[in-house]
Protein backbone atom coordinates (compact mmCIF):
# COMPACT_ATOMS: atom_id res chain seq x y z
CA UNK A 1 0.00 0.00 0.00
CA UNK A 2 1.62 3.77 -0.89
CA UNK A 3 1.45 5.69 2.40
CA UNK A 4 1.54 9.26 1.22
CA UNK A 5 2.28 12.24 3.20
CA UNK A 6 0.78 15.24 2.04
CA UNK A 7 1.33 18.99 3.59
CA UNK A 8 1.75 22.50 2.51
CA UNK A 9 4.56 23.75 4.24
CA UNK A 10 6.91 27.60 4.34
CA UNK A 11 9.93 27.97 2.84
CA UNK A 12 11.58 27.44 5.83
CA UNK A 13 9.79 24.02 6.48
CA UNK A 14 6.72 24.52 9.00
CA UNK A 15 3.82 23.66 8.54
CA UNK A 16 1.49 25.90 11.02
CA UNK A 17 2.51 28.51 13.71
CA UNK A 18 1.54 26.81 16.61
CA UNK A 19 -0.14 23.34 17.22
CA UNK A 20 -3.98 24.73 16.82
CA UNK A 21 -3.09 27.00 14.80
CA UNK A 22 -6.33 26.92 11.77
CA UNK A 23 -4.67 26.30 8.37
CA UNK A 24 -5.95 29.69 6.38
CA UNK A 25 -3.17 30.42 4.30
CA UNK A 26 -3.11 26.74 2.77
CA UNK A 27 -3.75 27.38 -1.20
CA UNK A 28 -3.65 23.58 -1.98
CA UNK A 29 -7.04 22.87 0.29
CA UNK A 30 -9.23 21.78 -3.31
CA UNK A 31 -6.13 19.85 -4.00
CA UNK A 32 -6.02 17.80 -0.94
CA UNK A 33 -9.83 17.24 -1.32
CA UNK A 34 -9.41 15.77 -4.79
CA UNK A 35 -6.37 13.26 -4.01
CA UNK A 36 -7.26 11.89 -0.75
CA UNK A 37 -10.92 11.31 -1.52
CA UNK A 38 -12.01 8.33 -0.68
CA UNK A 39 -8.65 6.96 0.66
CA UNK A 40 -8.30 6.80 4.32
CA UNK A 41 -6.77 10.14 5.62
CA UNK A 42 -4.90 9.41 8.70
CA UNK A 43 -4.45 12.68 11.48
CA UNK A 44 -3.35 13.56 14.59
CA UNK A 45 -5.59 14.42 17.44
CA UNK A 46 -4.48 18.08 17.11
CA UNK A 47 -4.77 18.30 14.01
CA UNK A 48 -8.27 16.75 13.80
CA UNK A 49 -9.29 19.63 16.20
CA UNK A 50 -8.16 22.17 13.59
CA UNK A 51 -10.64 20.84 10.95
CA UNK A 52 -13.48 23.48 10.22
CA UNK A 53 -15.31 21.23 8.37
CA UNK A 54 -15.80 17.63 8.08
CA UNK A 55 -13.83 15.40 5.19
CA UNK A 56 -16.65 13.75 3.43
CA UNK A 57 -16.23 10.58 1.65
CA UNK A 58 -13.13 9.09 2.69
CA UNK A 59 -12.23 7.53 6.49
CA UNK A 60 -10.54 9.66 9.29
CA UNK A 61 -8.54 8.00 11.35
CA UNK A 62 -7.63 10.04 14.35
CA UNK A 63 -4.22 9.33 15.72
CA UNK A 64 -3.96 9.46 19.80
CA UNK A 65 -0.20 8.96 21.64
CA UNK A 66 -0.59 5.38 23.04
CA UNK A 67 -1.90 4.23 19.20
CA UNK A 68 1.04 2.25 17.35
CA UNK A 69 1.72 3.51 13.61
CA UNK A 70 2.02 -0.02 12.43
CA UNK A 71 -1.40 -1.21 13.57
CA UNK A 72 -3.07 1.09 12.45
CA UNK A 73 -1.43 0.74 8.72
CA UNK A 74 -1.89 -2.89 9.18
CA UNK A 75 -5.71 -2.43 9.82
CA UNK A 76 -6.28 -0.80 6.51
CA UNK A 77 -7.54 -2.14 3.26
CA UNK A 78 -6.94 0.15 0.13
CA UNK A 79 -4.70 0.58 -2.43
CA UNK A 80 -3.18 3.40 -0.72
CA UNK A 81 -3.73 6.27 2.38
CA UNK A 82 -2.87 9.53 3.39
CA UNK A 83 -0.91 10.42 6.27
CA UNK A 84 -1.71 14.53 6.94
CA UNK A 85 -0.36 15.99 9.94
CA UNK A 86 0.66 17.47 11.85
CA UNK A 87 3.90 17.42 12.72
CA UNK A 88 4.23 14.78 15.27
CA UNK A 89 1.84 12.44 13.97
CA UNK A 90 4.35 12.68 10.63
CA UNK A 91 7.32 11.95 12.65
CA UNK A 92 5.75 8.87 14.19
CA UNK A 93 4.95 7.14 10.32
CA UNK A 94 7.79 8.52 8.62
CA UNK A 95 9.50 4.78 8.63
CA UNK A 96 6.03 3.72 6.96
CA UNK A 97 6.23 6.30 4.51
CA UNK A 98 6.31 5.72 0.53
CA UNK A 99 5.62 8.56 -0.69
CA UNK A 100 5.60 12.61 0.00
CA UNK A 101 3.19 15.22 -1.50
CA UNK A 102 4.98 18.54 -0.40
CA UNK A 103 3.27 22.31 -1.36
CA UNK A 104 5.69 24.56 -0.91
CA UNK A 105 4.04 28.52 0.41
CA UNK A 106 5.62 31.53 -0.05
CA UNK A 107 5.94 32.29 3.54
CA UNK A 108 8.76 32.41 6.40
CA UNK A 109 7.56 31.50 10.22
CA UNK A 110 10.50 31.60 12.16
CA UNK A 111 9.29 28.97 14.10
CA UNK A 112 6.00 26.89 14.70
CA UNK A 113 5.24 23.38 14.12
CA UNK A 114 7.97 21.24 11.65
CA UNK A 115 6.77 18.67 8.87
CA UNK A 116 8.28 16.36 11.36
CA UNK A 117 8.70 17.05 14.77
CA UNK A 118 12.52 16.42 15.99
CA UNK A 119 14.91 14.51 13.70
CA UNK A 120 14.36 12.40 10.90
CA UNK A 121 17.14 10.32 8.70
CA UNK A 122 17.62 11.82 5.59
CA UNK A 123 15.57 10.26 2.53
CA UNK A 124 16.40 9.16 -0.67
CA UNK A 125 13.96 11.05 -3.01
CA UNK A 126 12.80 10.79 -6.55
CA UNK A 127 10.76 13.23 -7.74
CA UNK A 128 7.70 11.57 -9.69
CA UNK A 129 5.22 14.70 -10.53
CA UNK A 130 4.98 18.18 -10.12
CA UNK A 131 1.32 19.67 -10.05
CA UNK A 132 0.11 23.21 -10.46
CA UNK A 133 -1.57 24.59 -7.67
CA UNK A 134 -1.94 28.21 -8.07
CA UNK A 135 -0.47 29.02 -11.56
CA UNK A 136 -0.21 32.84 -10.74
CA UNK A 137 1.53 32.37 -7.46
CA UNK A 138 3.95 29.83 -8.68
CA UNK A 139 2.94 27.32 -6.26
CA UNK A 140 3.48 23.95 -7.11
CA UNK A 141 3.11 20.59 -5.38
CA UNK A 142 6.40 18.51 -5.58
CA UNK A 143 5.55 14.64 -5.80
CA UNK A 144 8.24 12.65 -4.39
CA UNK A 145 8.69 8.71 -3.99
CA UNK A 146 11.03 7.77 -1.09
CA UNK A 147 13.67 5.42 -2.26
CA UNK A 148 15.09 5.07 1.00
CA UNK A 149 14.02 6.58 4.72
CA UNK A 150 15.09 3.98 6.89
N1 LIG B 1 0.16 22.75 6.72
C1 LIG B 1 -0.34 21.53 6.72
O1 LIG B 1 -0.38 20.87 5.67
C2 LIG B 1 -0.82 20.92 7.99
C3 LIG B 1 -1.26 19.60 7.97
C4 LIG B 1 -1.70 19.02 9.14
C5 LIG B 1 -1.69 19.75 10.33
N2 LIG B 1 -1.25 21.02 10.32
C6 LIG B 1 -1.21 21.77 11.59
O2 LIG B 1 -0.34 21.11 12.49
C7 LIG B 1 -0.73 21.45 13.83
C8 LIG B 1 -0.85 20.21 14.69
O3 LIG B 1 0.36 19.48 14.67
P1 LIG B 1 0.93 18.76 15.98
O4 LIG B 1 2.26 18.17 15.62
O5 LIG B 1 0.87 19.70 17.14
O6 LIG B 1 -0.15 17.66 16.33
P2 LIG B 1 -0.76 16.32 15.63
O7 LIG B 1 0.32 15.48 15.08
O8 LIG B 1 -1.89 16.71 14.76
O9 LIG B 1 -1.45 15.63 16.89
C9 LIG B 1 -0.75 15.44 18.09
C10 LIG B 1 -0.40 13.99 18.29
O10 LIG B 1 0.61 13.88 19.27
C11 LIG B 1 0.10 13.21 20.44
N3 LIG B 1 0.64 13.89 21.60
C12 LIG B 1 0.25 15.06 22.15
N4 LIG B 1 1.01 15.37 23.21
C13 LIG B 1 1.90 14.36 23.33
C14 LIG B 1 2.92 14.07 24.25
N5 LIG B 1 3.21 14.90 25.26
N6 LIG B 1 3.65 12.94 24.09
C15 LIG B 1 3.37 12.10 23.09
N7 LIG B 1 2.38 12.31 22.18
C16 LIG B 1 1.66 13.43 22.31
C17 LIG B 1 -1.41 13.28 20.33
O11 LIG B 1 -2.00 12.21 21.03
P3 LIG B 1 -3.28 12.41 22.01
O12 LIG B 1 -4.48 12.51 21.10
O13 LIG B 1 -3.29 11.16 22.83
O14 LIG B 1 -3.06 13.67 22.81
C18 LIG B 1 -1.55 13.15 18.81
O15 LIG B 1 -1.36 11.81 18.37
C19 LIG B 1 -2.06 22.19 13.71
O16 LIG B 1 -1.86 23.57 13.80
C20 LIG B 1 -2.53 21.82 12.31
O17 LIG B 1 -3.39 22.79 11.74
C21 LIG B 1 -0.80 21.62 9.17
Amino acid sequence: MDVILIAAVTHDGFIARHSSEIITWSKDLHLFKKQTFGYPVIMGSNTFNCLESELDNREVIVFHRNNKPREVIEKINSKKCFVAGGGITNKKFYSHLTHLYITPHPLIFGSGIKLFQDNIKEPNLLLENVIVVDKEEYIFQYQYKILENN
